[in-house]
């Protein structure tokens, strides 16, 4: 089966290519929609909260279970658990997730794409913040179109994959982390110094409280839990493929702490940028997720020489979502490889065709489609598609992965620990057992049914 498992070639690149499953539009366009539809500075706060204390240790048990068992979540379980036991079924549930998150995920990836093409040919050119937003309005309204840019992304992706993954997936992302880091680094320096965007800033970074209640407190904290865990790309397998193909000599509480400080900061960089821009140019930071597509283009007219550095920004955003695209890819590729007895070649063949229509249902929500309106008034299937995977699978995948390592009928603390632990580096603390086991998955199971209740009674 799987004698010889291909390696990463550096510690740099294990860290950039995790880091590039993480990074992605989760950090640029969704961390900033979701934090101004929540109030701002107290949302991130609690955000930053629920990364540390839940993030960081289930992305180490994920991780782990990669690792220890060199394979992905398709077999994983199956490798590890205690005979006789049944946490393997895990997979399917993992396996929806991971479709489920690609049907929406490669639409946004779709409209970076188009940006960045926009951006490069001067579409946006002389345009004011009603041009702008017109621009992302025809875009909604034509199907054709944002199904043309959806499918390249798709094939772009298997595309890079069917490559392998030293060849293909390493080197390309390598190269567009880093610059991604750096763009990010300019830009927000531009955007900060807007005038009018002081008042941004301080929606940003000075916490009031008070917009906590006006939203509902648990409506919030079900929010900062879905955005906390999707940005870490935890509780599908998504991340614990990359721990199947990384040796023991690093520690991976170290990893995990590594990966979550480089996702925080683009996030909170790409917040730096937008929400001093939302207040120059009177944008509500409430708009949703079209927030950054109708905020950018702004900030680009207004700088010197700002076609390119919005096709850039754009370009390294197609970069971004596309390095967790192949992340996912991988995932769902080698689900099929093994269950089935099917070629590679097969197995790419046809989830490269069940994807492109599988994303179909979210690029006709906006248009053919948007009388569907799931989660209430002005509510789109992209809206939906993604409460399901960030507010459902998500957190409750990550409690399977913390009970599947902390239980004696899992696969049990002694060789989580042993596992997690082997190798340089920072160690996971013996002394939080009680925390990990208990407490963990209790609040994120009180976030979830409480944040249920508050949404739908
Ligand atoms: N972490 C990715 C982002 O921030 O864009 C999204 C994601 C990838 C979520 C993989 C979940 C996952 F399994
Ligand atoms: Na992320």
């Amino acid at each position: 089966m799987n004698q010889q498992r291909e390696k990463f070639s550096s510690r740099l690149g294990f860290i950039l290519i995790s880091a590039g499953c993480a990074i992605g539009l989760g950090n640029v366009w969704k961390f900033p929609y979701v934090t101004g539809k929540y109030g701002g500075a107290a949302f991130v706060l609690i955000y930053i909260l629920f990364l540390v204390l839940l993030g960081i240790p289930i992305l180490v048990t994920e991780l782990s279970v990669g690792r220890a068992s060199q394979r992905s979540v398709a077999m994983s379980m199956d490798v590890l658990e205690q005979k006789g036991t049944k946490w393997h079924y895990f997979k399917y549930f993992a396996m929806a997730g991971n479709y489920l998150l690609m049907m929406f995920y490669t639409t946004v990836a779709g409209w970076m794409l188009y940006y960045f093409i926009q951006m490069a040919s001067g579409g946006f050119g002389g345009l004011d913040q009603d041009g702008v937003a017109n621009i992302f309005g025809s875009m909604l309204e034509n199907p054709a179109l944002m199904a043309g840019f959806m499918i390249e992304v798709v094939l772009i992706g298997f595309g890079i994959c069917s490559r392998g993954l030293q060849k293909g997936v390493e080197k390309i992302t390598k190269v567009m982390m880093v610059l991604l880091l750096l763009l990010m680094v300019v830009l927000a320096v531009r955007s900060a110094v807007l005038e009018g965007g002081e008042e941004g800033l301080r929606f940003y970074l000075t916490p009031d409280f008070s917009a906590l209640k006006e939203n509902g407190i648990l409506e919030v904290l079900f929010a900062a839990l879905g955005q906390a865990f999707f940005t870490l790309s935890i509780g599908m397998g998504a991340i614990a493929i990359f721990g199947s193909y990384i040796d023991r000599s690093r520690s991976l509480t170290g990893e995990a702490v590594f990966i979550t400080l480089l996702d925080t900061s683009v996030a909170l960089m790409s917040g730096l940028i937008i929400f001093p821009a939302c207040f120059a140019y009177g944008i509500n930071p409430g708009a949703g997720p079209s927030l950054i597509f109708i905020t950018l283009p702004n900030v680009f007219n207004a700088m010197p020489g700002g076609r390119l550095w919005g096709s850039l920004f754009f370009l390294f955003m197609c970069f971004a979502a596309l390095s967790t695209v192949i992340a996912v890819f991988q995932n769902i590729i080698s689900f099929g490889t093994d269950l089935t007895n099917a070629s590679r070649k097969k197995v790419v063949f046809i989830n490269l065709v069940a994807i492109i229509l599988l994303s179909l249902p979210c690029v006709l929500g906006f248009n053919l489609l948007s009388g569907i309106q799931p989660l209430g008034a002005g509510s789109t299937v992209l809206d939906f598609e993604d409460f399901i995977v960030s507010n459902n699978i998500l957190p409750l995948g990550s409690v399977v992965y913390v009970l599947f390592c902390s239980m004696k009928m899992g696969w049990g603390w002694d060789n989580f620990m042993a596992e997690a632990n082997s190798g340089k580096g920072l160690r996971f603390p013996k002394s939080i057992r009680f925390y990990i086991q208990w407490i963990l998955p209790l609040v994120v199971l009180f976030v979830f049914v409480m944040g249920y209740k508050s949404l739908f009674f």
